[in-house]
């Protein structure tokens, strides 16, 4: 069994060129309809920081696999994505038969200069045992009272999208439409239409998606000696480019590096140095210094959480923030007092251009979160809801006289959260 670090990571990484408009990219709501434990399910208002708490069982880690079911249609087709999952049967919603699977996301993001706010909307269903896409569209408003218009709608593989969309004042009836008739059924139109410069809304989408990146943080892969060969500027999805990163923040972003090693020596006692080694057959490794010892520990023989918190600072100081980073359970590993700070540096990353999604089973990471940034899953009848803590008033007015997320959370005031 390899060591697990017990925390996902995902996140929109720009490991691929990218336009800058992902970039700008924020996601502001979510509607899921017969994903898995998600009947029917609209989460709106999503925040720059949005933290996830809930019973086992409830949802946390499905909420963020919708970001690595579009990555893998996207990256093949909706098929494999759903037998990744265990086929459709398990994805839609027990006891859904005839219905079909909807996800809507709505982001905004900058389209030829301006912020839009953009809704892609996926309905899949299964005809005699082969999934197919339903519908797709892809729509947002050219003009500031306008209705929503369709760059992209496509029913049943045959569709169409506009070609010259840039002319956002033209009326809509010289936009030019060109149909399209899809390959296979349970391929996306975003990925096919978005591999061609013209279908500019398609195209940026489709970057944008194939950019989300599921990963698992696994303490095993993180550790050991690396092929210095390449450069990484971002953590992988393992998290076993680990010393190549931090070799790149050495060389290039000094600054973020030292505020790393402080920060390191501030909350892992003993640790007063991180040195990247390159030996001499052409491997990387991490060397730890510890104050008391000549002689430092390689990476292979501290523990876990200093591999671990070192990790999570090597990605929260990241220069260059992902768009999109959601995190499970960062709690995992690591000492109780740190989730504050923990939790602020979550923040500051999402202040800094990248939406953060966190999921957490700990009172100390939540005491550090404000009202507003808070939902909690509730389980019933087999599916899951989910409450937006600054719409409950008694939540709401305890915050404002001082109260802390933690707190009422142990208290019992998230309605429903506790198993009962
Ligand atoms: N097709 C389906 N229909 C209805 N419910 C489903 C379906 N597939 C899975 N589930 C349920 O969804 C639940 C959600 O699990 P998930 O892993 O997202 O929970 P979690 O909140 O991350 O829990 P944990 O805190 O234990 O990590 C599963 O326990 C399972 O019961
Ligand atoms: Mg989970």
């Amino acid at each position: 069994m390899p060591l697990y670090s017990g925390g996902y990571l995902l996140y929109l990484s720009f490991l691929t060129p990218v336009p800058s408009l992902v970039g700008q990219m924020k996601i502001e709501s979510i509607r899921l309809q017969n994903f898995k434990t998600f009947r029917d399910i609209h989460l709106r208002d999503i925040p720059p920081f949005l933290v996830v708490v809930g019973a086992n069982g409830t949802g946390k880690s499905t909420l963020f696999d919708v970001f690595g079911f579009l990555h893998d249609c996207l990256k093949n087709n909706v098929r494999s994505a759903l037998d990744k999952r265990g086929r459709f049967k398990e994805v839609i919603s027990r006891d859904s038969n005839g219905k079909s699977i909807l996800i809507e996301i709505q982001y905004r993001m900058l389209i030829t200069g301006s912020e839009r706010l953009v809704t892609y909307i996926l309905e899949i269903a299964e005809r005699k045992g082969t999934p197919y896409v339903k519908r797709e569209i892809l729509r947002y408003k050219r003009g500031r009272h306008g209705k929503p218009f369709h760059f992209l709608d496509f029913k049943n593989g045959t569709g169409y999208a506009i070609t010259n969309e840039e002319d956002f004042n033209k009326p809509d009836e010289e936009l030019d439409r060109e149909t399209q008739t899809l390959n296979s059924p349970d391929v996306l139109a975003v990925k096919g239409l978005g591999q061609f410069e013209r279908f500019k809304a398609a195209n940026a989408f489709r970057q944008l998606i194939e950019s989300w990146h599921v990963s698992d943080f696994h303490i095993s892969a993180a550790r050991g000696r690396k092929d210095a060969a390449g450069s990484s500027e971002h953590l992988s999805e393992t998290g076993d480019n680990l010393p190549l990163v931090a070799r790149y923040l050495y060389e290039q972003h000094r600054p973020e590096f030292d505020k790393i090693l402080q920060t390191m020596s501030r909350r892992v006692p003993g640790i007063q140095d991180v040195q990247p080694r390159l030996t001499e057959d052409g491997y990387l490794t991490l060397r730890f210094q510890d104050g008391s010892f000549k002689t430092p520990f390689l990476d292979r023989y501290v523990s876990d959480g200093t591999i671990k918190m070192f990790a999570y600072l090597v990605l929260l100081y990241d220069p260059k923030p992902h768009p999109l980073l959601c995190v499970e359970e960062p709690e995992n590993q690591l000492y109780p007092r740190l989730m504050a700070e923990l939790a602020e540096e979550f923040r500051a990353y999402s202040q800094r251009g990248g939406q953060v999604l966190v999921s957490t089973h700990s009172p100390d990471f939540l005491n550090a979160v404000r009202l507003e940034e808070v939902c909690w899953l509730v389980k019933e009848a087999g599916g899951t809801q989910i409450h937006l803590a600054k719409e409950d008033p008694q939540l709401a007015a305890y915050m404002a006289e001082g109260d802390q997320m933690g707190y009422l959370w142990k208290e019992g005031f998230f309605e429903g959260a506790d198993p009962r």
